[in-house]
């Protein structure tokens, strides 16, 4: 069952025209399907409904309060990797015991929010973080929650961008030290060890790179233990991909089966950090086009969407589907859909073959809802677009777009005076 349909020759989202949308917020914008992200949330849950387990849905994948309470009252929890997303996941009414704190730079006031919210746990990454969050903790009379960060080196096969368990790679403790670290915990008193940590990378479609690193995961818990220390939590990290053009990705539920096989009899709560899966196809990003320039070489449509607004394509080459929120009938040709700003990376799509458009049409960009508005900036001071969030027959500005107020509020001009 997907969410985003043609009736008629119209696209909706849910029940709601984007036609409507687009014109009633203007472009570019971003809208989201609330039943696709509670869908896609339940899918994922269900798949591990047989084992004690906490989903902590990934912030960083797309990180609007509504969205993330939406979630709070599906029962999620949060992985954070800053103040920042710890402060949304507050601020969207999140249980913080149900918050873990990923990431390899945490800072001590990072460190020290986090403590005095009581999150369920820090996800260690370095000796020096160790050390630096048993300092905080004894600071304020707390005893830290944590799990170790496990590089197991392996191979997610995905975009070497968003890979993150190989050795090569900057995060987790390196696999040959993971024992070590677990040892130095024990001698530190504002420290309890309740868990272990890995993420292996992202849009990973295979299940293979998984149960490799859930293997290596059980060898290193089984020496843990050894040591007297109680591994209560399995973190197995976010990564499951989705399908952006003719991927495909597990289904949750194979994904679930083929995890829950080695836990099946241990008492141990498995915690998962799905971003992507939730939400990614759950957002579009609708944009109007602007102009049409052809040019020997190339046919361009430039749109009034760019790579701020949408920075995957420029970032890693990737493939967004693109399609008329108005269907029309028309000539098909090859073209390049291009963003306004003032980079050759800015583009939406190359050598895309779809019905000739016009100027004023509206295009809808697919599979935009993870590391979308998320990721977006305001290079070449361009105004962030509005979001929208459909849920059913009604829609709610959940965001709205930047004023060129915004733009300079933070900045101070200071008294100099030019000679
Ligand atoms: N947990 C940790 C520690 C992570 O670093 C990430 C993503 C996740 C969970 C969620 O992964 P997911 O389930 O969404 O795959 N900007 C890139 C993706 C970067 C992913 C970063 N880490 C993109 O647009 O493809």
């Amino acid at each position: 069952m997907n969410y985003f349909n043609y009736r008629g020759d119209e696209l909706y989202c849910e029940d709601i025209s984007l036609n409507e949308l687009a014109v009633k917020f203007g472009t570019p914008l971003y809208v989201y399907s609330g039943k696709t992200i509670l869908r896609h949330f339940h899918a994922f849950d269900n798949a591990f409904k047989k084992h004690d387990h906490l989903i902590c849905y990934s912030v960083k994948a797309n990180s609007n309060i509504a969205i993330l309470n939406l979630l709070v009252q599906s029962g999620s929890g949060f992985d954070i990797v800053s103040k920042g997303e710890l402060y949304r996941a507050i601020k969207a009414g999140a249980d913080p015991s149900k918050i873990v704190f990923s990431g390899v730079g945490k800072t001590e006031d990072e460190i020290e929010m986090a403590l005095i919210a009581g999150i369920l746990m820090f996800n260690v990454e370095s000796e020096l973080e160790l050390i630096t969050i048993d300092k905080v903790a004894q600071r304020l009379g707390k005893k830290a929650p944590i799990a170790f960060r496990v590089n197991p080196d392996v191979n997610p096969l995905t975009h070497p961008y968003i890979s993150t368990g190989l050795k090569k790679n900057k995060f987790g403790i390196p696999h040959d030290r993971v024992i070590d670290v677990y040892k130095k915990a024990l001698e530190l008193e504002n420290v309890e060890v309740i868990g272990i940590d890995c993420h292996i990378g992202s849009q990973i479609t295979q299940l293979g790179p998984f149960n490799e690193a859930v293997e290596k995961m059980l060898n290193l818990i089984d020496i843990i233990e050894k040591l007297g220390i109680n591994i209560k939590y399995v973190d197995l990290g976010g990564g499951l991909g989705i399908t952006y053009k003719d991927e495909e990705p597990a289904h949750p539920n194979e994904y679930g089966e083929s995890i829950l096989k080695y836990f099946k009899n241990t008492n141990k709560t498995l915690i998962f950090e799905p971003g992507r899966v939730i939400v990614g196809n759950a957002g579009v990003l609708l944009t109007k086009v602007l102009y049409r320039k052809d040019t020997r070489e190339k046919n361009f449509v430039i749109v009034d969407a760019a790579m701020n607004d949408l920075a995957r394509p420029a970032l890693y080459g990737s493939y967004h589907s693109i399609v008329p929120v108005n269907k029309k009938e028309g000539n098909n040709i090859e073209v390049d859909i291009v963003g306004p700003v003032c980079e050759s990376t800015d583009y939406l799509a190359k050598n895309r073959t779809i019905t000739e458009p016009e100027k004023g049409d509206i295009l809808c960009v697919m599979s935009a809802g993870a590391y979308g508005f998320s990721m977006s900036s305001n290079y070449n001071s361009r105004l962030k677009p509005a979001e929208v969030l459909v849920y059913k027959d009604e829609y709610f500005c959940i965001r709205e777009r930047d004023t060129l107020e915004d733009l300079v509020s933070k900045e101070i001009i200071p008294q100099i005076k030019v000679e």
